[in-house]
């Protein structure tokens, strides 16, 4: 190790930066979000330095560079000059800053440009929310090391915390389902009982691993157990954890195939027993996938579920084979049927999704009553999806002009999209991503 790797907390403490190039403002602005007193300077006299902690020098020159290095020493004020590591007393590495949850990741000077490829490989792996369960398990700290005394239940509970049914629903935005979450937890660790696991029903896209979402893959690395279709290939499978239990649903069982009512038992039972199941499904779960079956079941059973989407097979094929399914040269609509419906007419059954319908929703009504849709079918707005701050609006398709414009008057401007069909009936109206409940 070249470098000995420390957090070093500036708070409200003098650090001077030396220059006005871009890299000099840069590291000004790096050293002001960790709380620093900055004092930036185009050129530095010794005054500059009484009291500072740390100094940054990027003025554009050696000359400069150098002058500026020996009043910084001379002052006793340890030193980082941009580009040359000779003159350095400590390295600035490449970070990874998500509040909380700082990474950090140096090649000792020999490589920046590794660095920074190594600190984009773990961006892409840290969730979007990790920052949120730092949070989360400094809101406990007290509370859980207060309540629980052995530690080695100790140290259970907080793996559990990070890494089990409160993480996954915070790092899906619920921050309140994971409060309840660990408040359960906190109770079931003091009486000394096991606490239930969660399932998450997970789209594993049409085949290539890499069309896994970020999420699908982190899930693969979390799960105790998976229980899969037989349409996902074993490429997908290998990106599992080592340990996971691998349990093959969509293949023959002696000779009976798993039913889907033995599918969804088997998740509740071993819910039950804590464990953290993967149901992971070919393409999308909710795309001729019966997901939503499993979904209701989990939940009348009163545990936690969530639902990760994957790239539907019709979505992975039209990019694979350079099909735009929409190109609008050609087309204006698309519709995915299952090959059982493929030969019926009428509307009843389908469902329509809209995209770009918002701003002209009774032209849509009009067009969709026109083609024979029943006025009363259900319809959902939904903006923003699965970002945090999504809203849905539902009603009927009689309303959908009103319901359009109550739903804009509340806000609204982000991306929406209208779905109508029997389906939009089960549109949870809340902000969040995950449908869950606690039992
Ligand atoms: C029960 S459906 C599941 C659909 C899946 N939930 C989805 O969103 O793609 C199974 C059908 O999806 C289609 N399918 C799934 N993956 C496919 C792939 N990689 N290539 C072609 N068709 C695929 C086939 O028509 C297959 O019979």
């Amino acid at each position: 190790m070249k470098h000995l790797p420390l957090f070093f907390d500036v708070a409200g403490r003098k650090v001077v930066v030396v220059g006005d190039s871009p890299a000099a403002d840069r590291r000004a602005a790096t050293v002001l979000s960790a709380g620093a007193a900055v004092t930036q300077v185009a050129t530095a006299e010794a005054a500059d330095f009484a009291g500072a902690v740390a100094a940054f020098i990027s003025t554009g020159t050696e000359e400069g560079d150098r002058a500026a290095h020996r009043v910084a020493r001379a002052a006793g004020v340890p030193v980082n000059v941009a580009d040359r590591p000779a003159l350095c007393d400590f390295i600035l590495p490449a970070i990874v800053d998500r509040d909380d949850v700082v990474v950090a990741v140096s090649t000792g000077g020999a490589s920046p440009t590794l660095a920074t490829v190594l600190r984009g490989k773990i961006e892409a792996a840290l969730p979007e929310r990790i920052s949120a369960l730092a949070a989360l398990a400094r809101t406990f700290r007290a509370q859980a090391n207060a309540l629980i005394s052995r530690p080695a239940d100790r140290r259970a509970f907080w793996r559990r915390l990070v890494e089990g049914p409160a993480a996954r629903l915070v790092l899906a935005g619920d921050i309140a389902g994971a409060r309840r979450v660990v408040l359960g937890e906190l109770d079931g660790a003091r009486r000394g009982d096991g606490a239930p696991g969660i399932a998450h029903i997970v789209g594993a896209g049409p085949g290539d691993p890499d069309l896994l979402t970020l999420r699908a893959a982190q899930l693969l690395q979390e799960a105790d157990a998976i229980l899969h279709d037989d349409l996902v290939p074993p490429a997908i499978l290998a990106r599992a954890r080592r340990d996971a239990e691998l349990v093959a649903v969509g293949k023959r069982k002696g000779h009976v195939r798993w039913a889907q009512r033995d599918i969804e038992a088997e998740m509740i039972r071993r819910v039950r027993a804590g464990q953290t199941v993967v149901r992971l499904k070919a393409g999308d779960p909710f795309v001729f996938g019966r997901g939503g079956e499993e979904l209701q079941a989990l939940c009348d059973a009163g545990l936690l579920v969530a639902v990760v989407p994957g790239i539907t097979a019709a979505l992975g094929i039209a990019a694979s084979v350079g099909i735009p399914l929409t190109d609008r040269r050609h087309a204006s609509s698309v519709t995915f049927l299952s090959g059982h419906a493929a030969a019926e007419g009428g509307t009843a059954g389908r469902t329509h999704v809209v995209y770009m319908g918002a701003s002209e929703a009774a032209s849509v009504r009009d067009r969709l009553l026109d083609a024979g849709v029943a006025a009363t079918t259900p319809v959902a707005i939904v903006e923003n999806g699965t970002r945090p701050d999504e809203r849905v609006s539902t009603g009927s398709l009689a309303d959908l002009a009103r319901l359009a414009t109550s739903h804009h008057s509340l806000g609204g401007a982000g991306p929406s999209l209208i779905i109508v069909g029997e389906v939009a009936r089960l549109a949870t109206p809340t902000a969040q991503p995950l449908l869950a409940k606690v039992s």
